[in-house]
């Protein structure tokens, strides 16, 4: 698969003792309690098929939009397509209202499409919290709760667990973490997890894993699983040292590297092996890559290098690629051109060490959080906010 090489124990009593136990979602048990974190646009089947080659864990699609699921438009029901091999088909809803995420849940309930459903309660984008959805909406505790309990309502019908993914809260001055938990355990969710920022924080600074510890001491009666900044196994070891958590959950640490779900599972079974990819091995998965997005876009070769594009500065995150390369491989039209470029690279270049590794994707600065109008002045929804929540489910991307 590729190069494989040691490296240091979190400590050396730790050596060949599994870190955790598996994970237990309702019927589900996840051997390696290690979850793909759900990223729109990225997490589709052809990268959780690369990610799944390497480790076990449970692996998340795109967020779909309950609404435009319910009204069965070709994009949705695309991304919740899972390979026949893929077991369990992990689905992740976005939905701001109860009647809506009753309807899709049944709907991938009675069609059989899904053995797991995660609600999305942790994005921060203005587009989604302007709405009041995402991260704004736990802040609707009401809401919230209801949301929740009619999905884990109509998900129950064919013992189907639901967990939701949600963040610290809104601001500082306004964390929702520990009650949205709380409602969220009452109303029977099988996990819960936390990324350690605030919508406030976007994706900047760094997430904080005293919250993720708060959280899982308040809520000792189910998961709780931690999320922010894994980038490495070494990383993720640390966090379930530092906060007990019973898994975890990794994004942006896994783009451009699919090979860390193998670091992960040596981890959690306290083995020290980790990947080192040469050049060779980075080329022939984003070839890989490329091509199993073909037959995910149903044969639009054009669409799969459109999206193939945003992932190669992940893959040559640290590698020697120079900048005229680069700059070809993000405009590449087609697999043929693709693999003209990839094969003008030296491939005997070995793993560049630390310059591939730390933080990737997504960062920034703090952004101002927008929010439908006197969001903010209470927990309850007031007429006008009701009648904009009925209204509201955009079609949009994730985060
Ligand atoms: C490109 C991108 C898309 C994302 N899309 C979603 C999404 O659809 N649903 C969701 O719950 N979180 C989404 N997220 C947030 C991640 O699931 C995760 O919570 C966040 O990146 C923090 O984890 P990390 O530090 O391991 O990346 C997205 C993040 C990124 C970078």
């Amino acid at each position: 698969m590729s190069e494989a090489a040691g490296s240091p124990r979190a400590t050396d009593e730790d050596a060949g003792q599994p870190l955790l136990p598996p994970l237990t979602l309702g019927p589900i048990t996840v051997e390696t309690p290690v979850v793909l974190a759900p990223m729109a646009g990225i997490t589709n089947t052809a990268f959780r098929r690369l990610c799944r080659d390497y480790g076990g864990g449970l692996y998340v699609n795109e967020m779909v939009t309950a609404r435009a699921l319910v009204e069965r438009r070709p994009e949705s029901l695309r991304i919740i397509k899972h390979e026949p091999d893929e077991v369990p088909r992990s689905v992740q809803l976005y939905s701001v209202d109860p009647v809506t995420t009753g309807h899709a849940v049944r709907m991938l309930v009675e069609e059989d499409r899904a053995d797991h459903i995660d609600l999305n309660f942790g994005c921060p984008v203005p587009k989604v919290t302007r709405k009041g959805g995402g991260s704004a909406l736990p802040w609707k505790i009401r809401l919230f709760e209801s949301i929740v309990s009619t999905a884990v309502r109509e998900a129950s019908r064919n013992n189907i667990p639901v967990t939701v993914k949600m963040r610290k809260g809104i601001d500082e001055d306004h964390l929702t973490y520990i009650e949205a938990g709380k409602v969220a355990r009452d109303a029977g969710v099988a996990a819960v997890a936390l990324h350690g920022r605030t919508a406030r924080q976007h994706y900047s600074g760094q997430a904080d894993w005293s919250a993720i510890k708060t959280l899982r001491d308040s809520l000792p009666d189910i998961p709780v699983l931690g999320n922010g900044d894994i980038w490495s196994a070494e990383d993720a070891v640390r966090m379930v040292k530092e906060t007990g958590v019973d898994g975890v959950v990794v994004g942006r640490g896994c783009q451009g590297r699919p090979w860390l779900f193998g670091d992960l599972q040596a981890a959690f079974e306290g083995r020290d092996a980790r990947h080192r990819p040469g050049v060779s091995t980075v080329c022939q998965t984003l070839l890989r890559h490329a091509q199993m997005l073909i037959p995910y876009f149903d044969g639009d070769e054009h669409k799969a290098m459109q999206d193939i594009r945003k992932h190669v500065a992940w893959y040559f995150k640290g590698y020697p690629v120079g900048s005229q390369l680069r700059t070809q491989l993000v405009t590449v039209e087609t697999m043929a051109q693709l693999e003209e470029l990839l094969g003008q690279l030296d491939q005997s270049i070995g793993y560049p060490g630390d310059a591939a590794e730390g933080p990737r994707g997504r960062a920034g600065s703090p952004k101002k959080v927008h929010l439908p109008e006197d969001w903010l002045a209470s927990q309850e929804l007031n007429e006008d906010q009701r009648e904009m929540i009925k209204a509201a489910e955009v079609d949009t991307s994730g985060g």
